[in-house]
């Protein structure tokens, strides 16, 4: 039997604009897993592999599921790129505890432990570059026109400057960050949002295209204050991204009131992350902090926090 697990994901600046081909910065979220377990089976009465995903309720061999169900294309899309036509039958089991719906990369992350473990059961590691474009494939089925950022990220493991077409920068970070994840409770809804984002650029496309430029000028200083550990210089920039993905129209109530209740509360710089409507928001904050923020967070109606540490 064999495992593989991947990360879950935050989007720290750019999430929209990375979309119309401005940067963004993402880095994983180690405290959460998506895995993947491989086990030989004895006999294969109705299929080759068996497909299990407690967590989505799925117990399937895998040729009686749709053509385009995401963890069936993740499946071939690795076999093929492996060159692997003849093998004995297995089960392929997936867990994950990345929250779902909630920006941090739950179907990126599935599909990269799923890559990873296929590979490893046949005894062979695909670079990272590759498993970052098989998962983009999959992402495609269930976002549409993903920009490519959550697979990238999940993928490499690393913090990353990401921009449509090229190759990512990694950055290391100059000193450690502390960010509380704050769900809202609500769903993000990806699909959803982006596609009403795209409605209002074609109907107005100077504004929007201004905003996204501001928003990439954050997101380039961004990159220069992790890398040189700048921490008091990151908190204003993501409380201005916040600004500049309100005027997107892409927050919430529920995020607004957890984005004031975090800031009150000593943070130094909080936002959405992902697409929004729903989801997570993020606050970067000083370790003496750590308990008046998240207090503050539950206080306003976050259903639940995790604390993850961005190391060097
Ligand atoms: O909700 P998430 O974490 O999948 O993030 C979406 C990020 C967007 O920039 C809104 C879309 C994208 O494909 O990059």
């Amino acid at each position: 039997m064999i495992s593989a697990s991947a990360p879950g994901k935050i989007i720290l600046f750019g999430e929209h604009a990375v979309v119309y081909g401005r940067p963004a910065i993402a880095v994983p979220v180690h405290e959460v897993q998506s895995k993947a377990t491989i086990s030989a089976l004895k006999e294969s009465n109705g299929g080759l592999i068996f497909v299990e995903a407690p967590n989505i309720q799925l117990s399937s061999w895998m040729v009686d599921l749709e053509e385009d169900q995401p963890l069936r294309k993740a499946i071939q899309q690795t076999l093929e790129a492996l060159d692997i036509e003849d093998f004995s039958a297995f089960q392929l089991r997936v867990n994950s505890t990345i929250p779902m719906a909630s920006g941090m990369g739950s179907s990126a992350a599935i599909s990269v432990a799923i890559i990873r473990a296929i590979a490893l059961y046949f005894g062979q590691t695909l670079p990272r570059e590759l498993i970052s474009r098989i998962a983009f494939e999959v992402e495609k089925l269930h976002h549409g026109t993903p920009s490519g950022i959550d697979n990238t990220v999940v993928a490499y493991e690393r913090p990353v400057f990401f921009r449509r077409g090229e190759d990512p920068q990694i950055i290391t970070p100059g000193e450690p960050m502390i960010f509380l994840i704050a769900d809202t409770g609500a769903p993000a809804q990806t699909v959803q949002v982006v596609n009403e984002v795209r409605e209002r650029w074609i109907s107005n496309e100077s504004y929007y295209e201004a905003i996204f430029d501001q928003i990439s000028e954050l997101t380039i200083l961004a990159k220069r204050a992790i890398a040189s550990g700048q921490i008091p210089v990151i908190g204003p920039l993501m409380n201005q991204n916040q600004v500049l993905l309100e005027a997107l129209g892409v927050s919430s109530p529920e995020i607004r009131k957890l984005v004031k209740s975090a800031q009150e509360a000593g943070a130094l710089g909080v936002k959405l992350s992902g697409a929004g409507g729903g989801g997570n928001v993020i606050s970067l904050i000083e370790p003496s902090f750590e308990t008046a923020v998240s207090n503050a967070l539950v206080e306003a109606g976050a259903i639940s926090i995790i604390s993850t540490k961005v190391t060097p």
